[in-house]
């Protein structure tokens, strides 16, 4: 039995996409919180291949950022085609970096992100039992654009021919080239060297490799359906594709958590959801947003990089980014933690409470009208209806601490920075500016008076204010009961 061959891979990406109209390079453009780019390389990965090269041109800085940032630094080789000479050009310049290597070339393109791990697969494997090259196919209704395969009557591949090269009969065949080959390095070297640009577009293409595999190493074939090998070229096709993959990832989420109104929730690439999860209509689950087990998300949340408890019941319209949530804790709706807060376990956030950079102990409590900045919250508080932390003096950013069993009445402002104390009670409107000790009570409101018999008082001053002439000289009566 002979060993399987490494496997190396590379991502052609160097095209402009000029058709999206973007003054952004095509391939970053996101689906399901990914960039285009990204899905080919992720599955390269899965296939454990390595090294992986991206061939890039058009915004080579920018794209080449966005993987580091991706896939970290190094992780991917990067090698630029200055201009785009043919995707058979691109080739011969990706294998430059793998001089010395000896196993399979997988050739993806970083605008077909649908390609399923799997289907690599079956050409990589198919590849490594022939040792020849495997490419990918797909029969489609519309064949227009696309290189078409030509078959001799037996069925072995003989060649592709680009759609702008095409004989009118040639034209009619509907079997086509989805761009996507595995085949030895040493060959790709030999064969790519001898591509000449004699052609309509005058370019060096790729596909002149397989008329020169068809005379020596062999040529095989795996079939797709044609929306799997869909490439992206124009923003219709890049939200259809995006509604595509939400779908798959619905799917395979739908095992185990209940998503109501699945083609209405969109949930990003990076997106964890653990079992027994139930999720409403119009929800989008976005980055690296995780949803612990057991835990409700209401109609229209939209969870940004959020981690959400086990148990948590997240109530309708609750915005949340780069947020923890603890176990059980219950929130919305119309709730929006901003980034870096963190509630503990048992927390409730209700209606138009508004959280940043702020910590909520177990247990503790702000159910309605709020706004907690820079704030840290001990155990089993209360902050009580309205309150307002001022924790921007129009320079500066200060902190707010709260701590254990304190009770924040309603309608107060906690003027930062300040602390109230351990068990402490903030009397209902007041203004905190200084420290709170623990265990006090905190009033700074005006004591409450009552001018008796004001009412008649203030009618019989402006007895002569009458609106109209009827009234006038007729003193307002003054109330008897
Ligand atoms: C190519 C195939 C065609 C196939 C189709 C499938 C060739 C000659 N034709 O055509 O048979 O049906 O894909 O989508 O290969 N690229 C570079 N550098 C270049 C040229 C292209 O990096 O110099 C990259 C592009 O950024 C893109 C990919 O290669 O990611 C495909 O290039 P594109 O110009 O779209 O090829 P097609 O003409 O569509
Ligand atoms: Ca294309």
């Amino acid at each position: 039995m002979t060993s399987k061959q490494p496997l190396a891979c590379l991502v052609l990406a160097a095209g402009k996409g000029t058709r999206m109209r973007s003054m952004k390079s095509k391939v970053l453009h996101e689906i399901a919180g990914a960039p285009l780019v990204a899905y080919p390389i992720k599955a390269a990965q899965e296939l454990g291949a390595a090294p992986i090269v991206a061939i890039l041109g058009h915004q080579i800085t920018e794209v080449t950022k966005a993987l580091e940032t991706r896939f970290g630094t190094g992780t991917i080789a990067v090698v630029e085609q200055k201009d785009q000479k043919g995707t058979g050009d691109a080739v011969r310049l990706g294998l430059a970096p793998l001089s010395g290597f000896s196993g399979l070339v997988l050739i993806l393109y970083g605008d077909v992100p649908l390609l399923r791990s799997q289907t690599l697969k079956e050409m990589v494997d198919a590849a490594q039992a022939s040792g020849g090259l495997v490419m990918l196919t797909a029969k489609v209704p519309d064949p227009a654009g696309y290189g078409r395969i030509v078959r001799d009557p037996s069925g072995k591949v003989l060649c592709i021919v680009e759609d702008r090269d095409t004989t009118a009969e040639q034209k009619q065949l509907n079997e086509v080239n989805a761009g996507i080959y595995v085949a030895p390095a040493s060959f790709l070297l030999e064969a790519t060297s001898k591509l000449s640009p004699q052609n309509a577009q005058g370019e060096l293409y790729l596909t002149d490799i397989v008329p020169q595999a068809a005379a020596s190493i062999g040529v095989g074939t795996v079939n797709v359906s044609a929306e799997e090998m869909s490439g992206i070229n124009d923003r219709a096709q890049l939200v259809q594709a995006e509604a595509v993959m939400h779908a798959r990832i619905n799917e395979h989420w739908l095992t185990h958590a209940t998503i109501r109104s699945s083609h209405t929730v969109c949930t990003d690439a990076d997106v964890v959801i653990e079992p027994d999860v139930e999720i409403h209509a119009s929800v989008a689950l976005r980055g690296k947003t995780k949803v612990g087990a057991g835990a409700r998300i209401g109609i229209g949340c939209v969870l940004t990089d959020t981690i959400v408890g086990p148990g948590c019941e997240i109530l309708p319209y609750t915005v949340s980014a780069q947020t923890t949530i603890g176990a059980n804790c219950k929130i919305g709706p119309f709730a929006h933690l901003r980034p870096e807060s963190e509630l503990s376990a048992d927390v409730h956030v209700g209606n138009f409470v508004e959280t940043k950079k702020t910590k909520i102990g177990r247990g503790s409590k702000a159910n309605h009208l709020s706004y907690l900045g820079d704030t840290i919250i001990g155990e089993r508080v209360n902050v009580g209806a309205g309150t307002i932390t001022c924790n921007y003096n129009g320079y500066q950013k200060q902190q707010t601490i709260i701590e254990d069993g304190a009770f924040i009445g309603s309608d107060s402002q906690l003027v930062a920075p300040v602390r109230v104390g351990k068990n402490a009670i903030v009397a209902a409107g007041a203004t905190i500016t200084q420290d709170v000790p623990a265990g006090a009570l905190a009033i700074t409101r005006v004591a409450q008076t009552h001018l008796e018999g004001y009412f008649n008082r203030l009618a019989a001053r402006y007895a002569d204010h009458a609106k109209t002439a009827a009234e006038k000289g007729k003193p307002r009566k003054p109330d008897t009961e």
